[in-house]
């Protein structure tokens, strides 16, 4: 009896083929409503005013700050191209700070001492990831906070008029701001540094979002009267533009709702945008280890697991690290290790315990990776179709530390893209370094724009 009830709560994670083909279909639909409208879209389809990927003939040096994933780096990036084309960088990770801007001045600041760059004044690319109105490349209004992450009087403000002035107010340095980046564009400039057929970025990280090139005219909210810049442009080249798609808000209207549980309700009515980002709630590293508390909450209660008592530890939200899952879920681990692992979080378990905590992370786990795998598919047949192609090779950059430490997620989104969009060949190519690199592209990029214009 106890299995049956163990079984028929981990049935509502599972996803059939049609559920996964209404993900896609659904995606499809949000990508092209985000495309027609800057109104209320779920999905938005931020453009990035980025319009091609690098070409190789990017120089010279730039600072970059990495800002909404775990860490907080600032990094100098030295490029050199022909011949000799390299990328170096020198990084310095920092705590997050609360009083957001001048905090980031004052790592700066740091920064610079420590490479002797006090009075370079240097070209900056900015990563910010989080969701941002752009009108040009150097211009961002922050729409809300994600992720968790909370800072005051931030949210309808222009993200690079507020770092400006915190360095004024500091009065000790100064900076060319240039760009500013979300890190999946950050992620797809790295990797299409090294591989011009890399498209697509793709974060599965903390939280959970993509971008791709999409063909400049279907872009149409571009031609709606809004303003453009020419920074990164160049005459012969306009045929395409980065679109950073929020996919995270996948959801937010409904679509939805036939897949989403009661834990995934628990989850949202925890989090500090409630009824917001639903798809980025079930996929993404921040959410998930709390999507697997709450369904061991709910059968410790009904006497399935841990002999029926709700411990502190159990009830207390956070204790369920994605490291855990990704660690609980390793093949090579014993149900002992799995056991102290358990243990490390406060939860006293049996062996039979044990495997039911693996038998929901594994649920938990593979329906994020099925969603992502869905949503890519939507993605990479929209690129297709757009080229009126019936075959596409596509590569897509990853970063993110649930991509990059869960022992399966990686392989589920791929063998998901691959059922559901068998017109596309997807490879996809990790980012060795962050989208600090990709950022100073970017900006080597639009400097080189604005040299020309
Ligand atoms: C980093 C990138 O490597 O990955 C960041 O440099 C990005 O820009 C981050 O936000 C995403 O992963 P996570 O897991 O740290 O949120
Ligand atoms: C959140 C942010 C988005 C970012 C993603 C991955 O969804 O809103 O801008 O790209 O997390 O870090």
């Amino acid at each position: 009896l106890q299995r049956s009830q163990v079984d028929q709560a981990l049935s509502t994670l599972k996803l059939t083929q049609k559920h996964l083909e209404w993900v896609k279909s659904s995606m499809r639909a949000g990508l092209e409503a985000g495309l027609k409208t800057r109104g209320p879209s779920p999905v938005k389809m931020l453009p990035a005013y980025v319009y091609h990927t690098p070409d190789g003939t990017e120089h010279g040096q730039y600072l970059a700050l990495d800002l909404g994933g775990t860490n907080f780096r600032v990094l100098l990036v030295k490029i050199n191209s022909g011949l000799r084309r390299s990328v170096r960088l020198y990084t310095k990770i920092y705590t997050i700070p609360l009083e957001l801007f001048d905090h980031i001045v004052q790592c700066i600041s740091d920064f610079l001492d420590y490479m002797g760059l006090k009075n370079a004044r240097l070209p900056l690319g900015f990563t910010f990831s989080f969701p941002c109105y752009q009108t040009a490349i150097d211009t961002g209004t922050l729409v809300s906070w994600t992720k968790g992450f909370k800072a005051t009087n931030c949210q309808g403000h222009d993200v690079v008029d507020m770092l400006r002035d915190a360095i004024k107010r500091r009065n000790e340095f100064d900076l060319d701001i240039v760009a500013i980046v979300n890190d999946t564009v950050g992620t797809m400039m790295s990797c299409a540094y090294e591989d011009q057929q890399c498209e697509i970025g793709l974060i599965a990280g903390t939280g959970s979002n993509v971008c791709y090139m999409e063909e400049l005219s279907n872009i149409q909210k571009l031609h709606q009267g809004e303003e453009e810049s020419n920074q990164g442009r160049t005459e012969e080249d306009e045929t395409e533009h980065a679109a950073n798609n929020k996919w995270g808000g996948l959801g937010d209207d409904g679509c939805l709702d036939d897949i989403i549980t009661p834990y995934d309700k628990a989850v949202d009515g925890e989090s500090l945008n409630l009824g917001k980002q639903r798809f980025e709630k079930m996929t993404s590293g921040l959410y998930l280890g709390e999507i697997v508390r709450h369904v061991l909450l709910d059968l410790t209660r009904r006497g399935l697991l841990f002999r029926g008592h709700v411990t502190e530890a159990l009830k207390t939200p956070g204790i369920f690290h994605t490291k855990y899952l990704s660690q609980i879920e390793s093949d090579r681990l014993a149900l002992l290790q799995v056991r102290s692992i358990l243990q490390q979080m406060g939860l006293d378990s049996t062996s039979n315990d044990s495997i039911i905590v693996k038998e929901v992370c594994g649920a938990v786990s593979r329906r994020a990776a099925q969603m992502c795998g869905a949503g890519m598919a939507a993605v990479v047949d929209k690129i297709r179709e757009n080229r009126g192609l019936d075959h596409l090779d596509v590569t897509v950059g990853v970063d993110g530390t649930l991509y990059k430490l869960h022992p399966h997620f990686s392989v589920v989104l791929q063998d998901t893209v691959r059922a559901l969009a068998p017109g596309c060949q997807v490879t996809f190519t990790l980012s060795e370094e962050g989208s600090g690199k990709g950022a100073a592209l970017i900006t080597a990029v639009a400097r080189r724009g604005t040299a020309r214009s």
